[in-house]
C-alpha cells in the first residue's frame, strides 16, 4: 500500500486523491466539528471553500432544515448561526439539521480532496476508526493535513503520524515518503506529551488568545467519537460499519 501524506493542502491535485482512500485532517478544528456534529444527531455536513458557496446552498434550502456554521480567524462568521468551536454542535443544536460548514482550512482542503474513490474526515477523535477504513479498503492512501495559513501545522502532522504509527503498528517500513517519514517521526517523538505540545503550537496558541481553550482538550481526545464522516453526494454523512469496504 502506497502512503503519502500532503503536509497542507497547498498544491494537492485531483491526480494526487484520484482512485485512492484519502483522509483529510484538521485536528483545531473543522474534522473534529465535523465528527461531532454528524455524532450528535446532524444529518449531514456540507463542507465548502467560501462565503459564496455557502450562500448559494443555504439559498436553495428550506430556512429549518439547516445551519450554517464556520469561522474566520477562529471567529464566528458575522450572520452564521455557530462558530467552529466542536462544543457548540451539541445534540439540542445539530439534531436533523444539515450543516453547512465554512472554514479557512479544513473544508477547502476537504473540497480539494471530493475526486477520491473514498473521501473520510480524520482526527485524533476518530483515529481508530480510520485506520481500520485504511486497512479494510486495502487502497493507496493520501493523507491531506489542512494546514494553516499556507503552513505546515503541529497539530495536523501530529495526527497524520498517528494514524502511521498504527497503521504500520509502531514500525516505519524502511521505504516511505519524505513527509511520511516526517509525520511518523514527529508523532513518535512526542506521542506522551501531545497536548503539552500542541498548546504551545501556533494554533494552539490562537485558540487560548480568543478564548476557545478547552477546544484544544477536546480535539486531542484520541479515539473519543469512533465515527467515520464520509463524502457522499456532495455532503459528508456517517458511514455504518456493515456498510465499510463497499
Ligand atoms: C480552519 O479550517 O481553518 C479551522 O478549523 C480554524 C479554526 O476554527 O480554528
Amino acid at each position: 500500500m502506497n502512503v503519502e501524506v500532503f503536509l497542507t493542502s497547498n498544491n494537492l491535485t485531483e491526480d494526487d486523491v484520484k482512485g485512492r482512500t484519502v483522509v483529510v485532517i484538521d485536528v483545531l478544528r473543522a474534522s473534529s466539528t465535523i465528527a461531532t456534529a454528524l455524532t450528535n444527531g446532524a444529518r449531514a455536513v456540507v463542507a465548502v471553500p467560501d462565503m459564496a458557496h455557502a450562500s448559494k446552498i443555504a439559498s436553495n434550502m428550506d430556512q429549518q432544515s439547516y445551519l450554517l456554521g464556520g469561522e474566520r480567524d477562529g471567529i464566528k462568521i458575522d450572520g452564521y448561526h455557530l462558530g467552529n468551536s466542536p462544543r457548540e454542535y451539541t445534540p439540542e443544536t445539530v439534531q436533523g439539521r444539515t450543516i453547512i460548514l465554512n472554514t479557512t482550512n479544513g473544508t477547502l482542503a476537504i473540497t480539494k480532496s471530493r475526486a477520491a474513490r473514498h473521501l473520510l474526515v480524520g482526527s485524533f477523535l476518530n483515529a481508530d476508526r480510520i485506520v481500520d477504513f485504511i486497512r479494510d479498503a486495502g487502497l493507496d492512501v493520501t493523507i491531506v493535513c489542512a494546514g494553516r495559513r499556507n503552513r505546515v501545522s503541529l497539530e495536523d502532522t501530529l495526527c497524520a503520524g498517528l494514524l502511521l504509527y498504527r497503521l504500520w503498528e509502531g514500525k516505519e517500513p524502511a521505504v516511505v515518503s519524505d513527509t511520511a517519514h516526517i509525520a511518523f517521526t514527529l508523532y513518535a517523538n512526542d506521542k506522551d506529551n501531545i497536548e503539552a505540545k500542541v498548546r504551545c503550537g501556533n494554533h494552539g496558541q490562537n485558540l487560548i488568545d480568543i478564548g476557545f481553550e478547552e477546544d484544544i482538550t477536546y480535539c486531542l481526545k484520541t479515539d473519543s467519537i469512533p465515527v467515520l464522516p464520509h463524502y457522499h453526494e456532495n455532503q459528508l454523512v456517517l458511514l455504518q460499519r456493515e456498510e465499510e469496504g463497499k
